[in-house]
């Protein structure tokens, strides 16, 4: 493979934790890039030359977002209930079964399709690593067919059989097979067990079932994460904590108590998922209280057919400083190391000579743009080889 100069970088933001609001910018620079990986990071007067050039005219580079919480391998279209909401319908996890019955019908020819254009959907939005989540099967052959087409393009593949229970099951039956053969099935394609801990919802499971499908999990291998606190206050982030979470995604309702449990728990991340607050019409979370009593947070996009339906990682940085109160720094920070540690990664959401060449090209001077132009599409990742996408 050919080596790759990236010149006439105006910014580049390395989120490296150095320097003013640990942004690590360095001006006028170029990159090179070398099987993948950055080889070299200098003054642009000094680039070496290689034997492709691209000039970026001034542009701002920032690492490749991390998306660390998605659920993209799905079929069927649910636009009639997100119409609905905007009328006044609340949210509560029923319309997952629309989901499920039509990911049940479609074959892997689909579902790889479907997959691939989201993926590609992304990438061309700035997102160079995706976390995947099954949870639209709810039977052993479904979700293990979802990990296995996921695990495709992501090693961040996660196990979501207690999303809810489906519909013609009983309740303890489910969570019997989740914890047994389900999980035992789909461990060999998944790094990361998940469970959608809302004991105020029908759907969903409650602190006790939440917990031993967690154990379940890390008993086979796997890696815990919750969804916590998104349909009202409970037990989910506390439960995150206990078992030593890497992270515990929405926090829409926190508490002072559960603010406590996080800032004791730097290994468990919250992350904030500001395009389900936009999309259900829900509070925003107190993102500030998070961050000023010294909570580690991350930015991702949610990305699914009811809550969010979008894999906008910079509508999610706008969201979050125009609605949480985040500042661009602190919101770009999220949407990559911040995300990389809630993978528990330390090798992606930053730039560094020796790391993988995950860049995120702006059509604009400086990474405030990200929240100041919402809406636009600026960000896209830069391709290694061949031609850029946009
Ligand atoms: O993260 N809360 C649970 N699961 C998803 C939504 C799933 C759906 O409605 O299809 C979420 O918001
Ligand atoms: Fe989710």
């Amino acid at each position: 493979m050919s080596a790759l100069l990236l010149a006439g970088i105006g910014e580049l933001v390395t989120c490296d934790g150095s320097g003013p609001d640990r942004l690590g910018i360095m001006r006028d620079v170029a990159v090179v890039v070398d099987a993948g990986r950055i080889a070299w990071i200098g003054p642009d007067a000094a680039a070496p030359t290689c034997d492709t050039r691209r000039d970026l005219a001034g542009r701002s580079v920032i690492p490749g977002f991390v998306d660390s919480h998605t659920h993209l391998v799905f079929a069927g279209d649910r636009s009639a209930e997100f119409a609905a909401r905007m009328t006044g319908v609340p949210y509560d996890g029923g319309g997952i079964a629309t989901t499920v019955a039509a990911t049940r019908g479609a074959d892997d020819e689909t579902l790889r399709a479907l997959l691939a254009s989201r993926a590609s959907e992304a990438r061309r939005q700035g997102t160079t690593t995706l976390e995947i989540k099954s949870g639209y099967g709810l039977d052993v052959r479904t979700e293990q067919r979802l990990l296995r087409l996921a695990s495709e393009i992501t090693s961040e593949t996660t196990f979501l059989g207690a999303h809810v229970v489906p519909a013609g099951v009983q309740r303890d039956d489910y969570l019997a097979l989740v914890m047994g053969e389900m999980v035992a099935t789909c461990a060999p394609y998944a790094r990361w067990i998940d469970v959608f801990c809302e004991p105020g919802s029908a759907h969903a499971f409650d602190e006790d079932e939440s917990r031993a499908v967690l154990q379940a999990g890390m008993a086979v291998g796997l890696l815990p994460r919750v969804h916590g606190n998104q349909l009202g206050p409970g037990p989910g982030v506390r439960l995150a904590v206990e078992v030593g979470a890497a992270g515990v995604d929405h926090c829409t309702y926190v508490s002072d108590a559960d603010i406590d449990a996080l800032a004791s728990a730097p290994e468990t991340v919250a992350t904030l998922l500001p395009g389900v607050e936009f999309s259900t019409r829900s509070p925003y979370p107190d993102a500030r209280r998070l961050l000023d009593a010294g909570v580690q947070i991350a930015l991702a996009s949610d990305c699914n057919p009811g809550t969010c339906y979008s894999s906008s990682m910079p509508l999610m940085i706008a969201l979050a400083v125009r609605e949480m109160g985040l500042t661009p720094a602190e919101a770009l920070l999220a949407a990559t190391v911040g995300s990389a540690q809630s993978l528990r990664r330390s090798d992606i959401g930053r730039i560094e000579v020796g790391g993988p060449a995950d860049l995120t090209m702006l059509e604009a001077p400086s990474y405030v743009h990200l929240a100041y132009r919402p809406g636009v599409p600026i960000a896209s990742a830069i391709e290694p080889e061949g031609e850029q996408t946009r």
